[in-house]
């Protein structure tokens, strides 16, 4: 069989499964009935951002010619970096081209054994964690104590039974949840990890912007436990600029010492082209903008509450959302195809996520709402839902399960 063969036989496979994956077009207008995207704070098509990138391009060039370690390193990435770690009330951070990078590479360098003395470290980690996490850990060859989501006495426990143990640990976790919309109890966790000298590794990809002080995220609460850690260089926060920035990159936000390790060993950052100084620019201004969207945040909150109680009255199961990332529970892959189907004849765009992104049985589409939702379209969005012909069928994933 030759490669083409193989391919298709596997994309057959994956299709009869209802797994398959396709592109699908996205035109920049009527983005005011699109809830896929994750522009939360409407910042991609901000004027603002967009002439500070404009502007950063026509300094630094388009692109920054290659890895910082070689010829790449520009003023506006150093400035764009001390900008990061005075947002993030963090010592220093380092930035990345993408997540992925920053998570698959960024935490890989921090689980390499030979960071710990040639002991492998323990790593424990949310069994809901983006795939760019578990990535890291397959990447690091370290295995996972995975704890139930967000269930801290089950880490408790797992934290337990390793209290006398010599090897390093560390806690892995996100706090908003991209599939879930929930938020991690922080401020529980963090006591957790100082009592058994664990470093918490967080990422607030889908909380930087909109949770948090001032949209800071949660890491940058300030209580005794994650003030301490910090002090302890144990609170290692990433995060994107690919979400409610509306840019694209991420960063790591640590102690100085550790970003000197990361530059030297993090390969994603080490062996890859630095950000186009448009990003850079960008980025730049959108993190000035983000402080003083207070009210947006707030508006942002109301909408998702109205909307989580509109469906929960139509019987649809949201799942644990408590943020501005809705699920619509319906169980199977053909369920979820089917809802985004119907959706998108009504002239509204929403995504199906399916396993192996969410655990069997708990497909579902995904509703992520933005400041550029206004109650219209949320009506328009409950209606098209209400006038489901599946409604009946799944309404509630424990239905689905039987
Ligand atoms: C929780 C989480 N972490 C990391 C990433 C990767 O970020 P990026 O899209 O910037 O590569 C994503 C994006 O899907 C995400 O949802």
């Amino acid at each position: 069989m030759n490669l083409n063969d193989a391919a298709a036989a596997r994309l057959d496979e994956l299709q009869a499964q209802h797994l398959k994956r396709a592109l699908m077009p996205c035109p920049v207008s009527g983005r005011a009935f699109d809830f896929s995207s994750n522009d939360y704070l409407c910042l991609s098509t901000h004027p603002e951002v967009i002439e500070a990138g404009t502007a950063m391009a026509r300094r630094c060039g388009a692109g920054a010619t290659g890895s910082r370690l070689l010829s790449g390193n520009l003023d506006c990435f150093e400035q764009l970096e001390a900008q990061i770690a005075r947002f993030k009330q963090a010592e220093a951070a380092l930035l990345y081209a993408t997540g992925y990078q920053a998570n698959s590479s960024g935490l890989a360098a921090l689980l390499d054994k030979a960071l710990w003395n040639g002991q492998e470290p323990l790593v424990f980690s949310d069994r809901l964690n983006h795939a760019s996490l578990h990535h890291a850990c397959q990447l690091a060859g370290v295995k996972q104590l995975r704890f139930r989501h967000n269930d801290v006495e089950h880490l408790t426990e797992l934290l337990n039974k390793h209290r006398g143990s010599e090897q390093a640990k560390i806690i892995v976790t996100e706090t908003v949840f991209g599939m879930e919309g929930d938020l991690l109890p922080v401020e529980e966790l963090a006591e957790l990890a100082l009592e058994h000298g664990a470093v918490v590794y967080l990422d607030e990809a889908h909380a930087t912007g909109v949770w948090g002080p001032e949209g800071r995220g949660l890491g940058a609460l300030q209580t005794k436990a994650i003030t301490a850690l910090k002090a302890l260089g144990h609170w290692v926060v990433m995060g994107t600029f690919s979400k409610a920035v509306g840019v694209s990159g991420a960063y790591l936000a640590c102690s100085p010492v550790l970003k000197q390790y990361l530059l030297n060993r993090s390969t994603g950052f080490v062996y890859s082209t630095a950000p186009s100084p448009f990003v850079v620019g960008a980025i730049g201004k959108a993190l000035e903008l983000i402080p003083a969207l207070e009210p947006d945040r707030q508006i942002l909150h109301t909408n998702a509450q109205a909307l989580r109680d509109m469906l929960h009255e139509l019987g649809f199961n949201t799942g644990l959302s408590n943020t501005h990332i809705v699920p619509v529970l319906v169980g199977e892959s053909s369920q979820a195809i089917a809802l985004r189907t119907h959706l998108a004849e009504q002239g509204i765009r929403a995504s199906a996520i399916r396993p192996p992104t969410v655990p069997p049985h708990t497909a579902r589409v995904r509703l992520a709402l933005n400041t550029g939702h206004h109650g219209l379209h949320v009506q328009a969005l409950v209606e098209a839902l209400r006038h489901w012909p599946g409604r009946k069928v799944f309404h509630s994933v424990d239905d689905a399960l039987g």
